[in-house]
């Protein structure tokens, strides 16, 4: 049985087995049809495809609601695709530990909504862990389905893996289901490599970047 770490971009990581939704790969596309239109000073403003405007930021402890409402927006698959693990709510606790960072090994982007909303939601989110001792980062991405094919899910991971390279890590990383095409596609364009399957667990795939090599796409 493989042994997964459990770390705050994976809290609940476990396995599945999968079998394979896609296999072909496209070359790399136009990035970004999502693009910031303005830098505000706690973040970048964004519109999305049907004119809201929403905010690029890092993620704070004072989202642990907002995080909690955005989580009652995604369908079950997405959670699955997300925590490789059927979570039907966002504990307190856990988002709690979500939102509240370690500064020096734990980052978080999020596509918020803008401040004076009533009830601000979280709509997506990108974040990493970097293992202190390897330099490595494990990373994990979700954005809501009513944003997806809009580049946020590529922007929020540029975000971060430019975060995670200025940080000083030497990889990011992440296991994704075998079925999930679109996060395997996502991660092919912004130049990850993956790896065999990992031993015992067909299911997922590993895919890594190296932050020594890569130029941000
Ligand atoms: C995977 C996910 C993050 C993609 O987010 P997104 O905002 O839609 O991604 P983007 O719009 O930036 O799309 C980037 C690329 O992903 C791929 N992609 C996105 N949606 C896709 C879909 N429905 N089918 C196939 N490929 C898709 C494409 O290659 C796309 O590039 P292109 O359309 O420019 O060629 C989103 O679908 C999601 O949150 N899924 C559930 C959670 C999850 O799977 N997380 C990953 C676990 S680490």
């Amino acid at each position: 049985m493989l042994t997964r770490m459990n770390t705050l971009a994976n809290p609940q990581a476990r396995t599945y087995a999968a079998s394979l939704g896609r296999s072909g790969r496209r070359p790399p596309s136009r990035h970004l049809r999502a693009r910031p239109t303005a830098h505000a000073p706690h973040g970048e403003s964004v519109t999305t495809r049907n004119g809201d405007e929403l905010v690029l930021r890092s993620i704070h402890p004072d989202d642990v609601d907002a995080l909690q409402r955005g989580f009652a927006h995604l369908t079950p698959e997405e959670v699955r695709m997300r925590f490789l693990h059927p979570l039907t709510e966002l504990p307190e606790p856990l988002a709690q530990r979500l939102c509240n960072l370690d500064a020096e090994t734990e980052l978080a982007f999020v596509l918020a909504d803008p401040p004076g909303v009533r009830e601000p939601e979280i709509h997506a989110v990108s974040r990493a862990h970097i293992d202190p001792v390897t330099l490595a980062a494990e990373f994990a991405l979700v954005v809501q389905g009513r944003y997806k094919g809009q580049g946020f899910g590529t922007l929020l991971m540029q975000r971060l893996i430019a975060a995670c390279r200025a940080r000083g890590a030497l990889e990011m990383w992440g296991d994704v289901l075998l079925e999930n095409g679109a996060m395997l596609e996502l991660c092919h364009d912004l130049g990850f490599s993956r790896q065999s399957h990992l031993r015992g667990d067909p299911g997922v795939v590993r895919v890594t970047l190296d932050l020594c090599e890569s130029a941000i796409k």
